[in-house]
């Protein structure tokens, strides 16, 4: 096992950076997943480090070796990529035996460790197979098996799941954890879907054009978005956004949108200094209660109310104009399309952003 180590790495094809200098340090044993919108570099990052592409600037460790110009057979790291493809006039056995093979590994051993992996993964049963006669997740199975067989210090994996349907989806990613969880290998996983992001990574790297926009936990990553672009790419239905200003009273700071006003947190002194600024309140639609009583700090009409079983997204507009998005639990009385009706918000809850910069200027 070993970590892996980007020092100012950058990839430029032609006249497209697909990857801007980039630093990132993986643990030993990491899970660590990349996701971002398509073409903002995340399969090209991964390919600098299986060795697929060389990078235009920068180094890469895997461990303490630096491996920047080493051939991907030399790298000890297994990829696993979307369209897995499985040898079709193969046996399962054989697909899995493959890799082993060309590195002339024993026969015995062979055996061995692809018996191991295939019990590991619960395919043991299918090793005498072709691939046309597995179902989506078989297959993905046997070609997570055939680099498990290969014992490698990383496996990177380029959207493994993104072929299967989404119920399959699901049950892959939970034996992916336990499979990590098992191995302890690193792992560098690469994603497009927020929610997969969420549920595997233990860290989580958002990119946006090349570049990396924020390196953090899920939960970090959630409730302490460092600009608009994550806090808008994370999380579903996505944050609303509100343009405006801080408006401050005596006792009390107020974001004014719209002819409307919204109640902040205390906030530091810091941010003061935004007060001739535009900035951007961001809400995240489970953070708007409705029809409380007292603090009421927005009306608006209802438009929409989608029942999605426990849940409830409702469709709001706002008197000023905007639409604000909801999510809500079910169980009490939803209000119906029409109706008027009082939002309030947890000013502990909101987020505030820079209209020029899209940084956050309220860390809470
Ligand atoms: N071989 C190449 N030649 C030229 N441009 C490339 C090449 N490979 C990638 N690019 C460009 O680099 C950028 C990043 O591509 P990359 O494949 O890394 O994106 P991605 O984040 O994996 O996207 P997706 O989610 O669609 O797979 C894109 O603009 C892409 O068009
Ligand atoms: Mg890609």
């Amino acid at each position: 096992m070993a970590g892996v180590r980007l020092e100012g790495v950058s990839k430029v094809f032609g006249n497209t950076t697909a990857v801007a200098k980039t630093d990132l340090e993986i643990k030993d044993g990491e899970f660590l997943v990349l996701v971002g919108p398509s073409g903002c570099g995340k399969s090209t990052t991964l390919r600098m480090i299986a060795g697929l592409e060389t990078p235009t600037e920068g180094d890469i460790y895997i461990g303490e070796r630096k491996v920047t110009h080493l051939e991907p057979k030399d790298r000890d790291i297994a990829m696993v990529f979307q369209n897995y493809a499985l040898y079709p006039h193969m046996k399962v056995f054989d697909n899995m035996a493959f890799g082993l093979r060309l590195r002339k590994v024993l026969k015995q051993e062979i055996e061995a460790r692809v018996k191991e992996a295939a019990e590991i993964l619960g395919i043991a049963h299918l090793l005498d197979r072709y691939p046309k006669q597995l179902s989506g997740g078989q297959r993905q199975r046997v070609a997570l098996g055939r680099a498990i067989v290969r014992n490698p210090q990383v496996f990177l994996m380029d959207e493994p799941l993104s072929n299967l349907d989404a119920k399959l989806r699901v049950q892959m990613r939970a034996e992916l954890i336990k499979l990590h969880q098992r191995l302890a290998t690193t792992v560098i996983y690469v994603t497009h879907d927020q929610v997969e992001a969420m549920t595997m990574g233990a860290r989580i790297v958002v990119m946006k054009d090349g570049v990396i926009q924020q390196v953090g936990t899920p939960m970090d990553i959630y409730y302490h978005p460092k600009n608009i672009f994550v806090a808008g790419f994370v999380g579903s239905p996505p944050m609303n956004f509100f343009k405006g200003n801080l408006e401050v009273g005596n006792e009390q700071i107020y974001f004014k949108t719209n002819g409307q006003v919204v109640k902040l947190p205390q906030i530091s002194q810091d941010v003061l200094k935004y007060k001739n600024v535009d900035l951007i309140l961001g809400i995240r639609p489970e953070d708007v209660k409705i029809n409380e009583d007292g603090n009421n700090d927005l009306t608006c009409t209802m438009e929409i109310v989608e029942h999605i079983g426990s849940e409830a997204i409702l469709h709001a507009r706002l008197n000023g104009g905007d639409e604000m998005i909801i999510k809500c639990a079910t169980n009490t009385s939803l209000p119906k399309v029409g109706q008027k009706v009082n939002l309030t918000i947890d000013p502990k809850r909101v987020h505030l952003f820079e209209a020029a910069s899209g940084n956050s200027i309220l860390s809470q």
